[in-house]
């Protein structure tokens, strides 16, 4: 297990001004910031980056809306970063999610989440690599 994850806070949730607290959410559960990047992607990054769901009848929804204005992308340093993320995240889908986690704060709907998290190690690399160059990253 590795100690580096990848999140994004969603367009919904910074255009509700909530990035900064969303940033403070996660600093106060102990992630350290070792890069971060505020700025939109087009059509092709966000369908880039959302491949994996390809297949997915929400796909091209999916990666419009995540074009469709600016994102906070980071990445964080904890022990166990993947895991310990997805905890504090919550599940997908806001109205299911445990109190007192991120999207159920800060998110409306399963596409209005308010924020992304990585769901291994491999995948947190190959999702910064379309954010950050490995120079970006402040180890
Ligand atoms: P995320 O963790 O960013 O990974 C894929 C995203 O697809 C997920 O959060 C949701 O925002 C979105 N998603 C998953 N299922 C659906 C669905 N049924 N309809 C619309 N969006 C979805």
């Amino acid at each position: 297990m590795g100690n580096l994850t990848f999140t994004m806070i969603k367009p919904d949730a910074v255009a509700a001004n909530n990035h900064i607290k969303i940033l403070q959410h996660l600093v106060d559960a102990g992630f350290r910031i070792v890069a971060l990047r505020m700025w939109c992607m087009s059509l092709n990054d966000a369908k880039r980056f959302y491949e994996v769901h390809k297949q997915r009848d929400f796909y091209l929804e999916l990666s419009k809306f995540m074009s469709s204005g600016p994102i906070v992308a980071a990445v964080l340093e904890k022990e166990n970063a993947v895991a310990e993320l997805r905890k504090v995240v919550g599940a997908t889908d806001p109205e299911k999610a445990a109190e007192g986690t991120i999207r159920r704060l800060y998110g409306t709907a399963v596409r209005y989440n308010a924020i992304h998290a990585s769901d291994s190690d491999e995948n947190a690399r190959l999702e910064w690599s379309i954010h950050f160059k490995d120079s970006d990253i402040m180890l």
